[in-house]
């Protein structure tokens, strides 16, 4: 376990929208959203905002706090489905924002289990020995994804940005342990953008129906996401042979409380060591991950050597859990 996380970062924009404003918009009221999915308000940029832009907040942050400088920074992934643009790539973007000029960078796309992905990914790059220092970023601007007139899935997500500093420290104790990736194809149309890409593209046809928006088979989705989170929650811990007991934190994607409960019951997990934040951001895909695991550290929930566990699942689908021990701050 030589790879470790040198520091983290996040951002959420400053725009607040509360569950009564969602009520002035589409049919719903605060009480069914709360019950329903545990949220209460979500962060929501502005227009002339971008992904790259929170993005870019995220990524300072962490980079200040692993001590090291931009130009130390050799990998740069950022994983989002909502990009500034189809190209350049939004990990190109903040590379030139933040100066890393040493760096290569590439956006990398597993919805919301993005940043999981984009730490097995980096931690892979340095574990060759060819690059030393990662910059892993999750960042979405989901409200430019959502069709604000479905409100199945408009009082769901929300933007924001998380991100780490991830750099091969043999000498240190903890890191990145064991970690467990899986993707179905076959499920992907339960959960999905129709339009706007190579098959579909945008025509009027397609901003009338809303298919260049998520469109979401929700029960199904929340059926797959607590039986995939909670099959590799347990076979990480087998791996490891770690008990529930063992884990100091949970920090699941942030998609509903009502699914954080049901794999935290099926796990065996003590309910104060599951990380909660969906009520104050909603379901920001990619960036949750990051969002949840710098509130963690800065709030000092993480210490040194508490066994944590990652846990995520999105479109694709795709799925994955990550072990780890936090180790000394840089
Ligand atoms: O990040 C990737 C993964 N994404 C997820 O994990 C999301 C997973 N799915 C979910 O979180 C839940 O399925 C939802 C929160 C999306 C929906 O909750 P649900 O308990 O599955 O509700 P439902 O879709 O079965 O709808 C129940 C009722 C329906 O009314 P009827 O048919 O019973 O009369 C809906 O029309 O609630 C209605 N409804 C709403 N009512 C008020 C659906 N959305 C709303 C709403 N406000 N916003």
């Amino acid at each position: 376990m030589s790879i470790h996380i040198l520091g983290t970062g996040s951002y959420a924009p400053e725009h607040v929208m509360t569950n009564h404003d969602l009520e002035k918009m589409v049919d719903t009221n605060d009480e069914w959203i709360r019950t329903r999915t545990g949220i209460s308000e979500r962060r929501i940029a502005a227009p002339d905002e971008a992904t790259s832009d929170l993005a870019t907040h995220a990524a300072r942050e962490a980079i200040e706090a692993s001590g090291l400088k931009p130009e130390d920074i050799d990998i740069i992934l950022v994983a989002t489905c909502s990009p500034d643009m189809f190209f350049p790539s939004t990990a190109t973007l903040v590379q030139e924002n933040i100066g890393a000029k040493n760096a290569f960078s590439m956006d990398l796309g597993a919805a919301c289990s993005g940043f999981l992905y984009g730490l097995e990914v980096a931690r892979s790059m340095l574990d060759g020995g060819r690059y030393h220092t990662a910059l892993v970023i999750g960042a979405e601007k989901m409200s430019s994804l959502v069709n604000w007139e479905d409100r199945g899935t408009c009082i769901l997500f929300g933007d924001g940005a998380g991100a780490a500093v991830l750099a091969f420290r043999p000498e240190r104790a903890g890191g990145l342990g064991p970690c467990n990736l899986g993707s179905d194809g076959g499920l992907g149309d339960l959960l999905m953008i129709p339009a706007g890409g190579s098959r579909i593209p945008v025509t009027e046809q397609v901003l009338k129906d809303h298919s260049n928006c998520i469109t979401m088979s929700g029960q199904e989705v929340f059926k797959h996401a607590v039986t995939n989170m909670t099959k590799t929650a347990k076979h990480l811990l087998a791996e490891a042979g770690w008990s529930p007991d063992d884990l100091s934190l949970v920090i699941p994607h942030q998609a509903n409380r009502r699914i954080l409960e049901a794999i935290r019951a099926r796990v065996g997990v003590p309910e104060d060591n599951v990380f909660v934040n969906v009520d104050r951001y909603g379901n920001t895909s990619a960036a949750s991950i990051g969002i949840a695991l710098d509130e963690a550290v800065r709030s000092g929930r993480l210490k040194p050597g508490n066994k944590v566990m990652l846990l995520a699942f999105g479109a694709g689908f795709t799925w994955g859990g990550m072990l780890l021990e936090w180790s000394t701050p840089a």
